[in-house]
């Protein structure tokens, strides 16, 4: 159904121990395309036993493997990331297919993901220790840089690629194996990612799947005192219980949690440049993604400009099917994403906001929204302080730096935030100012591979991507050697 060059890539059966396996019960999970709501197919629905069989096959293959030579590692993701890159198309298909977004978005994902494969694969060469100047003639004193363990990544639906090679590129270039639960709506592209893992031979059991009920697995997971850390991408909520239940067996964690991202436009920016930022930030992925701009500062000097602007902007916006030519927007996930988008619109009207553009459904049905533009959303909006996951754009008038900053901060999260001014000043003091992981200057598509991502207060704890990602897969060990004469 989904039309790949190489139908070998599409698994409706977990891989285990480099087996690919079913149920012993034989009960499987069905997943559907947002894009019409058929079923693409079935995927296991394991139970704890087979959950824990996972584990067991990552930490009996975890002696061999984090010995291997960091260079042996880095050739094994290089040769990954070429057969992600070469089977982009097919991977970008299974993609689109099970989350919705636009093919051209799809495939783009799937270069993003390989980055991090790359940029892991030169990092695993790099993981070097230190030698401490000691403090007596007889001693010397050494930091190792070691493996943590059989790890658990649990990924979320709106980047089936990227968030699973964001975490297990920094696992094996560390010499840790993983287990991977993809999310339930989005399992196939992750079962691909690993089929090409094992081409690239990286060695059975390094990398397992496991597919099925989120609490059952998550349960196992959390429990099995063979997983030595959790990472997880997903909503604060969620973070929370999985983070109450890892305190149990003191796993480390990695939490890349939810974010209600402030865009700030000064009265000084250039606002076309701003324009771009938003659609950038807010609208890739129909505004599923965890940084997002949630919520739209505008200084009021400018506010009626650039909302005219915006607004124009938003309705040239392409929403068509997943596949279709030139679509830009496509599906949101469920019909929960439109509920929640829905709300947030309703709840903002009620207080006296009004619709630019868009503000419901879209002509395709099913689950195509309209991107849409508010004015005048006032702070006690729900939409200031959920995040809403969807290609909504609320925006806010502001008259002073400070109070802005003020508002920005007045939220549990902070993972990324945004600021559009020409005043280098007024830069510095807002990235300092901003309590956030990530600032974006006059710029609305800050992620890359070579930036640390992570957030600040309930957005998360750890950082991926980047020089530091690796270390969330580290363990340190002091060694001190006496009577050295
Ligand atoms: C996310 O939304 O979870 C990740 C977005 C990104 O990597 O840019």
């Amino acid at each position: 159904m989904i039309g790949l060059d190489d139908s070998s890539l599409f698994h409706e059966a977990c891989l285990i121990g480099g087996v690919w396996s079913t149920a012993s019960t034989g009960k499987v999970l069905d997943v559907t395309t947002p894009e019409t709501q058929a079923r693409l197919g079935s995927v296991p629905m394991l139970d704890r036993t087979e959950v824990a069989g996972a584990v067991a096959a990552a930490h009996d293959r975890f002696s061999t493997w984090s010995r291997t030579t960091a260079q042996d590692r880095a050739e094994l993701l290089r040769a990954w990331y070429e057969l992600i890159l070469e089977n982009a198309r097919d991977l970008g298909r299974i993609l689109s297919a099970e989350q919705g977004k636009p093919w051209a978005e799809g495939i783009g994902e799937i270069n993003y993901a390989a980055s991090f494969i790359r940029w892991f694969s030169e990092e695993a060469r790099r993981l070097y220790g230190d030698v401490i100047p000691s403090n007596s003639v007889n001693r010397r004193f050494l930091v190792l840089k070691q493996p943590i363990g059989v790890v658990a990544l649990i990924t979320p639906w709106n980047f089936p690629a990227a968030m699973i090679t964001r975490k297990a590129g920094a696992a094996l270039a560390a010499g840790c194996t993983a287990v991977i639960k993809p999310a339930s709506a989005t399992p196939y592209t992750a079962l691909a990612l690993a089929d090409l893992g094992q081409r690239a031979g990286i060695p059975a059991g390094v990398l397992n799947v496991v597919t099925g009920s989120a609490r059952v697995i998550g349960d196992e997971l959390t429990e099995n005192v063979l997983v030595r850390k959790l990472s997880f991408t997903g909503s604060t909520e969620v973070g929370r219980q999985l983070l109450a239940k890892c305190s149990q067996t003191v796993k480390n964690v990695s939490m890349e949690l939810g974010g209600n991202a402030p865009f700030i436009i000064f009265d000084d920016a250039n606002l076309d440049d701003a324009v771009q930022g938003v659609m950038a930030s807010k609208f890739r992925n129909a505004g599923q993604t965890c940084v997002c701009a949630n919520r739209i500062f505008v200084h009021d000097a400018i506010y009626d400009t650039f909302a005219a602007m915006l607004s124009k902007a938003v309705a040239e916006l392409r929403v068509g099917p997943t596949f279709a030519e030139g679509s830009e927007i496509g599906p949101l996930i469920d019909a929960a994403a439109v509920d929640k988008v829905r709300e947030h619109i309703d709840d903002a009207l009620k207080k006296g906001a009004t619709v630019l553009t868009g503000g419901g459904l879209h002509e395709l049905g099913g689950t195509y929204f309209k991107p849409t533009v508010l004015a005048n959303v006032t702070v006690d909006c729900a939409v200031m302080n959920e995040e809403t996951f969807g290609p909504l754009a609320p925006l806010i008038r502001f008259g002073h730096e400070d109070d802005v900053i003020a508002m920005a901060n007045a939220t549990e999260y902070g993972l990324a935030s945004y600021v559009y001014t020409n005043d280098l000043n007024r830069s510095w003091r807002m990235a300092e100012a901003l309590e956030c992981g990530i600032v974006g200057i006059n710029e609305g598509a800050t992620s890359t591979e070579l930036g640390p991502f992570g957030g600040f207060k309930q957005s998360g704890l750890g950082r991926e991507g980047s020089k530091f990602g690796v270390d969330d897969y580290l363990e340190v060990k002091f060694v001190n050697i006496g009577n050295v004469r």
